[in-house]
């Protein structure tokens, strides 16, 4: 049996994770996230492979990749969750589950943020809990995978 492989993509300017709006992300960098993430998939068995990008249009070709390549998908869209048309509709060609995971409440903030386009395309949405979110987005997907095989 081969281990599942999980994308978990990071959108625009969480690169800057630990310095960027400390009171809103925390002070954890996006290092200490994919260390987080390593440990969480080496115990659940699944394989990830986590990426960030401040370009919308890499963010879709990772998404076109992960039709071929990923058993499921994780998504920070960042600020392309609440503009971006175009990364909506690769999610929608996708035939695996999707969880898109926002660090901060998004519902709790300015109006801008409370909609989301990729929330039409994703299977569930974690948001508010922080780094948290990305593992338990891992939990769930590895049970999905599970019940799915
Ligand atoms: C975010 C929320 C977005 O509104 C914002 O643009 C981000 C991060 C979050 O993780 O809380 O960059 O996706």
């Amino acid at each position: 049996m081969t281990t599942p492989l999980i994308f978990v993509l990071n959108g625009p300017n969480l690169n800057l994770l630990g310095t960027r709006e400390p009171e809103v992300y925390g002070t954890g960098t996006l290092d200490d996230l994919e260390t987080l993430c390593a440990e969480t998939a080496e115990g659940l068995g699944v394989a990830i492979d986590v990426r960030q990008s401040n370009l919308e249009g890499e963010l879709i070709s990772w998404v076109h990749e992960a039709r071929a390549r990923a058993a499921g998908l994780i998504i920070n869209p960042a600020g392309y969750s609440h503009t971006s048309v175009a990364l909506m509709d690769a999610i929608l060609a996708l035939d695996i589950p999707v969880i898109e995971v926002h660090l901060s409440n998004i519902h709790k903030r300015e109006s801008f943020r409370q909609h989301s386009y990729v929330s039409r395309a994703a299977d569930g949405v974690i948001c508010g809990l922080g780094f948290a979110g990305y593992r338990l987005a891992l939990i769930a997907l590895s049970d999905i995978l599970e019940e799915d095989q």
